[in-house]
């Protein structure tokens, strides 16, 4: 029997919800829109935020709002998707790669570090399968050299670090819901902000730089450009899904760490006998499940297992082709040898499947495939 990568949280309201939105006019910030951001405002009581159209979407609004200059720096880890680098490129800034901790994959604080010059204005921890970065040491880090925290929880949420919520604990916090995540309308974001009047330039941001919100508040009898902005609203037939699988998030994440944890407890001898490191949950952070990977020993095993499960109809994935790796990173300069623990993930990191459908019996069969797969 096949066990899919994927597989999208189907919500019992789904349907009906989307249906009851269909009968309204699908005006931007309509009923679903308001009720979903309302919803969203308890998940993230200690932050203003509103939906986007993408995770992307509002890392590019963040950016924005950090207002660089020409040639002012932003650390980022290479092993990302491109969405933060397009965000740093688009507000003016300078990308600059930082590695990462090989036991969470997430942004190497001591890395970081080295990289701060005095162009440095943002940093962009990224909580990678879920997982919190070393927040702690991230914000001293910023603190000291005066840098803007924008968190890319894009995979983040249901996670929490020390108690909080991730993507609350910088200026900025930017989430996704496209399909692959843990909670999904197809495509779809949020963005969280720190500060009210940092939330309100962002709105006008979302409605093409206008003063829209005003004028729906009966302040002004017209709305007109204010700023520089964009069109990222989250459309109310995105806002209409979410509200329906809003609900569910605290069982989905449960199902998910509950596998989380089957994983971990089940491949642990893989890791004592050497084929592989497992991904390590740090004491301050709380997962949510989004992900499931092993690191292998070296690449050919790596292939190896892969090929196995896919000859078993499991589907298992590699994952980001590190930034600095890329075309458009060889572009900005980078070499390989730049950040060795990116360039040694790219080669060794093997995602498991891990969704709601997936049984603790299918966790077993996985796992005694790679075991068998590694040890013959
Ligand atoms: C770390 C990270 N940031 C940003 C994104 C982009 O999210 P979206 O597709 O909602 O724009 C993704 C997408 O998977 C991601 O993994």
């Amino acid at each position: 029997m096949k066990i899919p990568f994927y597989a999208r949280y189907r919500s019992p309201q789904d349907e009906e919800s989307l249906l009851s939105c269909l009968k309204g006019t699908l005006a931007t910030d309509g009923p679903c829109s308001k009720e979903a951001d309302r919803r969203l405002a308890h998940l993230y009581p200690d932050s203003f935020s509103f939906l986007t159209s993408s995770c992307s979407a509002a890392l590019e609004t963040a950016l924005e709002l950090c207002s660089l200059k020409p040639g002012d720096e932003v650390i980022l880890p290479s092993y990302n998707f491109p969405s933060a680098a397009n965000a740093v490129l688009r507000a003016g800034g300078v990308p600059v790669f930082c590695d990462i901790d090989p036991d969470t994959q997430n942004i190497s604080p001591s890395d970081a570090a080295l990289k701060i010059t005095s162009r440095t204005k943002v940093i962009i921890p990224v909580h990678y399968a879920g997982v919190a970065c070393h927040m702690d040491e991230l914000s001293c880090l910023a603190q000291e050299a005066g840098l803007t925290i924008v968190e890319d929880a894009a995979q983040a949420i249901g996670a929490s670090c020390n108690g909080y919520p991730l993507g609350t604990l910088g200026e900025f916090g930017c989430v996704s819901f496209h399909y692959t995540k843990n909670i999904s309308c197809g495509e779809g974001g949020l963005l969280l902000c720190r500060s009210k009047k940092t939330y309100e330039t962002a709105r006008c941001h979302r409605v093409h730089g206008t003063n829209r919100d005003a004028f729906f508040r009966g302040e002004c009898d017209r709305y007109t450009w204010v700023l520089p902005g964009s069109s990222t609203a989250a459309s109310e037939l995105c806002a209409a899904l979410l509200l329906a699988q809003l609900p569910c998030l605290e069982q989905i994440t449960r199902i998910r760490r509950k596998r989380l944890h089957d994983y971990l407890l089940a491949l642990k001898p893989l890791e004592q006998a050497g084929y592989a490191r497992l991904m390590t949950i740090p004491d301050y952070a709380w997962p949510n499940g989004h992900i499931f990977y092993l690191r292998f020993a070296d690449k050919s095993l790596r292939r190896h297992i892969e090929e196995l499960l896919l000859k078993n109809e499991i589907e298992a994935k590699t994952h980001y082709v590190p930034l600095h790796l890329s075309p458009m990173g060889r572009k900005l300069g980078w070499c390989p040898e730049d950040l060795p623990e990116s360039t040694a993930c790219y080669d060794t990191l093997l995602r498991l499947p891990i969704h709601t459908e997936l049984t603790g019996s299918h966790v077993e069969r996985i796992a005694e495939i790679i075991t068998k797969g590694c040890v013959s």
